[in-house]
């Protein structure tokens, strides 16, 4: 068993920040690159950009499916932002575009997909509940991504139906969250009731995860060899620990 301190600090960065209207991004993704090769220029953060281009090749989407919009730095949202209320005006932009630094976009873990046609709509691209994009839909959770604005859950996420803006929020917080039918901010709060002696027991295809909250400045137990910790951007942590399936 081996004790680990989390830092304050901890908070602001990892998979499963959360980052809305309430919540500001904190800290700066630090390892941006291509979300998927051929778009040098559209990236995200390494790790979400290898599980998307695995999902992309599962489903066999390359050329079919491209990204539009991924990693923002805060001086590209602004300007998007304010081009928005001048092209669009306040209501659209409110529905759709996030304000600086409230953005996913500048995490690196969220990717803006679009079905390749002529004409792509940067802000709200074409990205239908059928055929490859509904496909990918259905592969994203099993590599961690989820659909972050779905219908119907608009005044949790303060954000619009988008159904082309997915977030990384890593395996199996993605499984989780998509079985629940639920949105980050609710896993954010759900996660709060498994602590250190009474955790979440995730089991997919031969894999499984315990999940648990710890609150900030605290230190944990691990009696695994394999774990991961993400800062909620909030209040604290979410520890996973990674279980032989016999254990
Ligand atoms: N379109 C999403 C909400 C953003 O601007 O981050
Ligand atoms: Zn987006």
């Amino acid at each position: 068993m081996k004790t680990v301190v989390l830092e304050q600090n901890q908070i602001y960065t990892g998979s499963l920040i959360l980052v809305n209207a309430e919540y500001p991004l904190r800290s700066v993704p630090t390892d941006i690159a291509p979300s998927v090769t051929g778009f040098a220029e559209i990236t995200m953060e390494s790790c979400a950009a290898e599980q998307l281009q695995l999902i992309l090749d599962k489903i066999g989407a390359r050329n079919m499916i491209v990204p539009v919009s991924g990693y923002r730095s805060k001086a590209e949202q602004t300007a998007i932002y304010e081009n928005s209320l001048t092209e669009n005006g306040a209501d659209f932009t409110q529905k759709y575009v996030a304000l600086p630094d409230h953005s996913e976009h500048q995490t690196g873990l969220a990717i803006d997909l679009a079905l390749n046609t002529d004409n792509i709509d940067f802000i709200r691209p074409d990205f239908p509940y059928s055929g490859i994009c509904e496909e990918f839909r259905k592969a994203a959770p099993e590599f961690g991504f989820i659909e972050r604005y779905p219908a119907g859950k608009e005044n949790i996420t303060g954000i619009s139906h988008e159904p082309w803006h997915f977030r990384y929020v890593g395996f199996p917080h993605s499984m989780i969250i998509v079985e629940k039918k639920i949105t980050l901010e609710e896993y954010t709060e759900y996660i709060k009731t498994f602590r250190q002696d009474c955790t979440l027991r995730y089991s997919y295809k031969g894999i499984t995860a315990e999940v648990f909250y710890a609150p900030a400045k605290t230190e944990i137990s691990v009696n695994s060899t394999a774990y991961q910790v993400s800062g909620n951007n909030t209040d604290g942590y979410v520890v996973t620990l990674w279980r032989d399936n016999n254990a």
